[in-house]
């Protein structure tokens, strides 16, 4: 792997829509709450800041999935996210999206390549 990877996890710590990893990196300059989440297969990352107000997301500790398992929920006010891109499908984070990080896999665990896109 070209990149510096930084190991988040097993490939089994997450499971589709199952509890997310939590994790922090620093992001502007500050160490901000982070997680991953498995969806149809995937991993995804993104920091735990809501769109609407930046509070962390999850109504337990690392319990992002809504009870349909097909979309983030922000335990706040409710806003829900598209689990593969972030971006915002109802609620309070009016058309937002969350912050992505990119992850990738690779023999068995589970690595964030980049910090932040800095959008
Ligand atoms: S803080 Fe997330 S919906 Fe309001």
């Amino acid at each position: 792997m070209a990149e510096n990877p930084r190991l988040i996890c097993a490939s089994t710590a997450l499971t589709d829509s199952g509890k997310g990893m939590r994790f922090d990196l620093q992001y502007q300059g500050e160490t901000t709450p982070a997680f991953a989440i498995r969806y149809r297969g995937r991993v995804y990352a993104y920091l735990n800041r809501c769109a609407h107000i930046p509070v962390e997301m999850d109504w337990q500790e690392g319990e992002f999935f809504d009870l349909s398992g097909l979309y983030l929920l922000c335990s706040t006010h409710g806003a829900m996210y598209v689990p593969e891109t972030g971006q915002c499908i109802s609620g309070r984070c009016a058309g937002k999206g969350l912050v992505t990080l990119a992850v990738r896999e690779h023999d068995g665990h589970v690595y964030l390549i980049e910090e932040a896109n800095h959008v």
